[in-house]
């Protein structure tokens, strides 16, 4: 198999993280025995570029139950684990082996040159998370403009970079909105977030966080997560937001609301996350409490501005793994994890694996959509057809042993009448 991996000896650890996982997905197991008799993908080519643990290398062999050549990267430098990307690599008795391209802590060229490689393969169909294999398509490879049957995007970050190629008349091939189902944001963004955050935080710095004041910068679906999280850990949670909505959102689910300027000065632990870049920066850090902690849970590594600490700071310090510490002035060291990558990830496992198994599971049904309906949708932006959304909410409750009422057929027709 034509890869690039760190070290293919490391597969059995991988293979035993993809079996736990594996063990905790009864969504995607269920799609796997559907696609092994469906065989959708039969003939087909997926490039895959999601944050490379074990619950997306558990995707990854769905999608090749169902027939597909896959061909897979990471979505972040460090996201990727090379133990799980060696298990693909070497396959099992079920899974052949795969095309991967994925190192961890990997530069940004060797990161870029990954994408690529999974794009000289042509794939019919992409699966994206924050939108560097369609960028790709876009910058450097255009022949496959014509070629792809259309993709799904898995986060807030790729939608928002897929809207803009819409508007400006770009999109290249159908993309289906696969954070924006129900199923997946309601779920992954904010559950999921809220959870995998505060894992990643602690076991890489082994500190409280009851007692300490913790900005959460951005109060979307993740940051909805994120401060709900802190407050339940026992922190006092600061919340700063651009939109006025969201921000009394926040106060009335009881957190204090103001802008970045002035949470610095009083928060010990700071967390972005917006997807906008810039929004801690020199004019923060000047403000900030010695042992101030910072760190992100945005998509790209842009929110915290960590280039300005490391040409700035008077000296740096490597703490531990993951924890960069920087002083300011005389006596005042701010730290920031995971380099100001995703904290979750670059510094943990990700969302739980009852939680990807939602959003997976949608991403697994939207790209048989695809490959049945690719060649008959435009050049747009497709939401998740409803019945995907709601047959994967119907079967994430009868895994939990959990019923629900249906509606009469006079309780159907009231909810649909004028009359009363
Ligand atoms: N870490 C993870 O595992 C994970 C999971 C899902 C999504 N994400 C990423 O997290 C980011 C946020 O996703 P979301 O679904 O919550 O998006 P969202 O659009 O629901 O929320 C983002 C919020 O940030 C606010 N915001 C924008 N600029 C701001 C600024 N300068 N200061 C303060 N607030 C600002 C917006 O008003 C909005 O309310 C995206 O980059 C997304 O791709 C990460």
């Amino acid at each position: 198999m034509d890869s690039v991996i760190r070290d293919i000896s490391l597969f059995p650890s991988g293979e035993n993280k993809i079996e736990w996982v594996r063990r905790n997905m009864p969504l995607l197991n269920g799609i796997l025995a559907d696609f092994e008799r469906e065989k959708p993908f039969a003939g087909l080519t997926i490039g895959l570029s999601v944050h490379l643990e074990a619950k997306t290398a558990y995707l990854c062999r769905v999608l090749q139950s169902g027939g597909a050549n896959m061909i897979v990267t990471g979505s972040n430098p460090l996201s990727t684990q090379d133990d799980v990307a060696a298990a693909l690599v070497h396959g099992n008795w079920e899974s052949t082996p795969m095309h991967v391209y994925a190192l961890h802590g990997c530069t940004a060229e060797e990161y870029e040159q990954n994408i690529d490689r999974v794009l000289s393969h042509t794939p019919d169909i992409l699966i994206d998370d924050g939108g560097d294999l369609v960028s790709g398509v876009m910058d450097r490879f255009p022949a496959l403009k014509a070629h792809i049957l259309g993709g799904c995007e898995e986060t807030t970050t790729g939608v928002i970079r897929l809207k803009a190629m819409e508007k400006a008349g770009v999109l290249p091939f159908p993309m289906m909105d696969v954070n924006d189902a129900d199923c997946k944001h309601l779920f992954d963004n904010r559950y999921g977030t809220g959870q995998s955050v505060f894992d990643g935080i602690d076991r890489t710095t082994n500190l409280i966080v009851a007692g300490k004041t913790c900005v959460v910068a951005g109060y979307g679906w993740c940051g909805k997560g994120v401060a709900m999280r802190a407050k339940g850990l026992g922190a006092h949670v600061i919340v700063t937001e651009v939109d006025p909505v969201k921000a009394i959102e926040a106060i009335m689910d009881g957190f204090a609301v103001m802008p970045m300027q002035q949470a610095a000065g009083v928060g010990d632990l700071f967390i972005t996350v917006t997807g906008d870049r810039d929004v801690i920066t020199a004019e923060h850090f000047t403000h900030m409490k010695n042992g101030a902690i910072l760190c992100n849970a945005g998509h790209f590594d842009v929110e915290v501005d960590v280039k300005w600490l490391r040409e700035h700071a008077r000296e740096r310090r490597d703490m531990k793994p993951n924890i960069e510490g920087f002083r300011l002035d005389e006596d005042r060291w701010v730290y920031v994890l995971a380099e100001g990558r995703l904290v979750n990830l670059a510094s943990g496992d990700g969302h739980p694996a009852e939680i990807m198994d939602m959003s997976f599971a949608i991403q697994a049904l939207s790209a048989r959509f695809i490959a049945q309906q690719g060649r008959t949708l435009e050049k747009r932006l497709y939401a998740v057809p409803r019945d995907i959304d709601e047959q994967v909410a119907r079967q994430k409750l009868a895994a939990m042993g959990v019923k629900v009422d249906t509606l009469t057929p006079e309780q159907a027709e009231y909810l649909q009448s004028w009359r009363v």
